[in-house]
């Protein structure tokens, strides 16, 4: 089951196409926001670790800054190696200024 929404950054906090690490219960979570769509990964690359929120973002992909991964945001879906396992993926929901993700559990 999941579980509640909570509120990770404010949407002026996340420019247009950029991106910012938080943390929810000790979940490493990456919010982005493309083209004033938000969607949100986890952080720590699939590979060995490389935190997503310092890479790049192109489109709809995330690039590792440690050793080039990209993931799709908007499944968590690794669409280049050396990682080859998804990244969780979060629900994402707007509230007035606030952005809120939901917990995994
Ligand atoms: S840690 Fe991300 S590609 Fe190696």
């Amino acid at each position: 089951m999941s579980g509640d929404f909570v509120k990770v950054a404010e949407s002026r906090e996340i420019g247009m196409s950029s991106m910012k690490g938080v943390e929810v219960d000790g979940e490493k979570i990456c919010v982005i926001n493309t083209e004033g769509n938000y969607y949100a990964i986890g952080n720590v690359c699939t590979h060995v670790g490389g935190p997503l929120d310092e890479g790049t973002l192109e489109g709809f992909e995330v690039e590792c800054p440690w050793h080039g991964s990209k993931f799709d945001i908007r499944t968590g879906e690794p669409t280049k190696p050396p990682a080859t396992t998804a990244v969780s993926k979060y629900e994402v929901k707007i509230d007035g200024n606030n952005i809120l993700v939901r917990k995994q559990q």
